[in-house]
């Protein structure tokens, strides 16, 4: 059975499949299509509205907390790059790990992906509605408060007024308590659900099923608009900034700082989607390392100067709001400018959802072809060349938890997920140096030998942790083993990994960025709340009971096998 579980994919066959298979998508796509891809996935709802709460959360601080995920993003970019110059075929990760790590971690990838992709979207599409409706509001065009969000908000806020008093709720609540008061009742139960995050979601679906070239012109025109609100809230806010804002830089210290790891990460999230269209790239093998590279340090380099320009506006403690780069223009008296960004924003966030809804069905589309779900996702639709039933399934997979659920939830359960994925990319290409597969990668992450550096490095940070940390041996004592297991289980697998990626370091020799990538990763997925991965092993498990009914017995290796 175990050879089963990790049977493996070779990389000939992967791209023979991929060949005589005949995947019948358009390769269309070069280097500046594939930037302009990734830039519309990753610059969406993390930098329109996500970066609210952390900023409020960790004040000015948080742009360095960007700066550090950047650095993660860049080790396992390197990561995704290597691979995708290997394996230029559609499933990205997935495929990757099928090939590294055999079909069990495959499906569990692929499946992890799912929190990624689709998941993500719902908050990207939420995040769009948030802008439709302040812009539909600065036209004078007020839609039911019931209509435009998340039950979850408006009992929230319910709830909050029946303990401590409508006035004390935030303005942000105060509109969640008008959607409860003002909703129609079913069986006394108010009907409230976020109806523009639903209808953008079946628009876009609807896009992206009709071609890839055609959605590849509409993301341009996007991205374009992305890019030019983000320069212009850097350019026009500087002239607004108020050094003292900035004072203090962390207000809430680092777990304050900290607390917004999840919507910080999602804001990075993205840049690996574009090898999902290996298979539509003219070159992916040349084109895909570079761009996904080139799109990771542009965005950074955006995500950090907006940040700080954003908390030098205003204090940040003004910043939780649904829609912080319009609201800070409002707040500094410069309306027109709020009502330019509310507009192009709405346009821009929709790159964003297009991106994520084109890669998600390509990644069930290789699933299927590999035997792992049911045949009809990978149908190419005869005319336009899409996936076409991966995609409908897709559009429905977003657009009703869209619908009815808060979008916390959704920033925690993508980054868990896909820190979950960098981990095992980033651990696939040492997998990759040791088995000699690296030999045919047309990209290499740079070697640094790691020897020494991981083991000598483990033992500062243990020492740097037990001198400076809060976290230190007589607070865990205190804490008795059950909260050890739930909160701290992922500290404990951190320094566990890094310690045995120190003794393997030691003896093959391994690369030291991707090393770099798994710890960085683990890390951060560590300071998550212990909730979020609790759902996540959850996800897993609903998962693998899909894969033992379906994937284990129909995978085509299996067939090939017994044939
Ligand atoms: N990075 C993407 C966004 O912020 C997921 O919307």
């Amino acid at each position: 059975m175990a050879n089963r579980l990790f049977r493996k994919k070779s990389v000939d066959q992967i791209l023979s499949d991929a060949e005589h298979g005949g995947s019948g998508l358009a390769k269309i796509l070069g280097v500046k299509d594939l930037i302009s891809l990734g830039i519309a996935a990753i610059v969406g709802a993390g930098i329109f509205s996500t970066i609210g709460l952390a900023s409020y959360n960790g004040g000015p601080a948080v742009s360095l907390l960007f700066v550090f995920v950047a650095f993660a993003c860049v080790f396992t970019a390197l990561s995704y790059a290597q691979f995708a110059s290997t394996v230029p075929v559609s499933g990205s990760a997935y495929t990757y790990a099928y090939v590294a790590f055999g079909e069990l971690f495959a499906w569990i990838i692929g499946w992890a992906l799912v929190l990624e992709y689709a998941v993500s979207n719902m908050v990207v599409a939420i995040s769009w509605s948030q802008y439709f409706v302040s812009m539909l509001e600065g036209f004078g065009i007020n839609l039911p408060k019931w209509m435009t969000m998340a039950p979850g908000y408006a009992l929230d806020a319910h709830t909050k007024a029946l303990s401590v008093g409508a006035d004390q709720l935030e303005n942000i609540e105060k509109v969640a308590l008008q959607a409860y008061e003002t909703a129609p009742r079913f069986l006394d139960m108010p009907i409230i659900f976020d109806m523009p995050a639903g209808l953008i979601t079946v628009l876009v679906t609807a896009l992206v099923y009709i071609g890839i070239k055609e959605s590849q012109r509409a993301s341009n025109i996007m991205v374009i608009i992305k890019v030019g609100i983000i320069l212009a809230v850097i350019f026009g806010g500087i002239f607004f900034v108020k050094p003292e804002n900035w004072t203090p830089f962390a207000p809430n210290g680092l777990a304050g700082v900290m607390s917004g790891v999840a919507a910080v990460f999602f804001a990075f999230i993205g840049f690996d989607s574009i090898s999902t269209t290996a298979e539509e790239c003219k070159n992916p093998q040349r084109d895909l390392p570079r761009a996904m590279i080139y799109c990771l340090v542009i965005c950074a380099v955006l995500y950090v100067a907006i940040t700080i320009v954003l908390t030098g506006m205003v204090n940040y403690k003004e910043l939780n709001v649904k829609d912080p780069l319009a609201y800070v223009f409002s707040y500094v008296g410069f309306d027109h400018m709020a009502g330019i960004i509310s507009v192009t924003s709405v346009i821009a966030i929709t790159s964003a959802l297009l991106v994520f809804q084109l890669a998600q069905p390509r990644i069930w589309m290789t699933m299927s072809r590999d035997g792992l779900l049911w045949k009809k996702f990978s149908t190419i639709h005869p005319k336009y060349k899409t996936p076409s039933f991966a995609t409908i399934v897709t559009g429905f997979v977003v657009a009703i938890p869209a619908l009815f659920f808060k979008m916390d939830f959704f920033v925690d359960l993508t980054s868990v997920g896909t820190f979950f994925a960098f981990i095992l990319v980033c651990a696939g290409v040492l997998y990759m140096d040791h088995s000699g597969l690296s030999a045919r990668s047309k990209f290499k992450v740079p070697y640094i030998n790691g020897k020494y550096i991981v083991g000598v490095g483990m033992i500062i940070a243990l020492i740097l942790t037990y001198k400076y940390s809060d976290e230190n041996l007589s607070h865990w004592l205190e804490m008795g083993s059950a909260n050890i297991l739930i909160h701290k289980s992922l500290v404990i697998i951190f320094w566990l990994t890094w310690a045995v990626l120190s003794v393997m370091s030691f003896k093959y020799k391994f690369s030291l960025l991707p090393v770099i990538g798994v710890l960085i990763n683990l890390y951060l997925m560590s300071e998550l709340g212990a909730s979020n991965w609790i759902i996540f092993v959850i996800w897993l498990l609903i998962g693998l009971v899909i894969y033992f009914s379906y994937g284990y017995k129909n995978s085509k290796l299996n067939k090939t096998k017994e044939a």
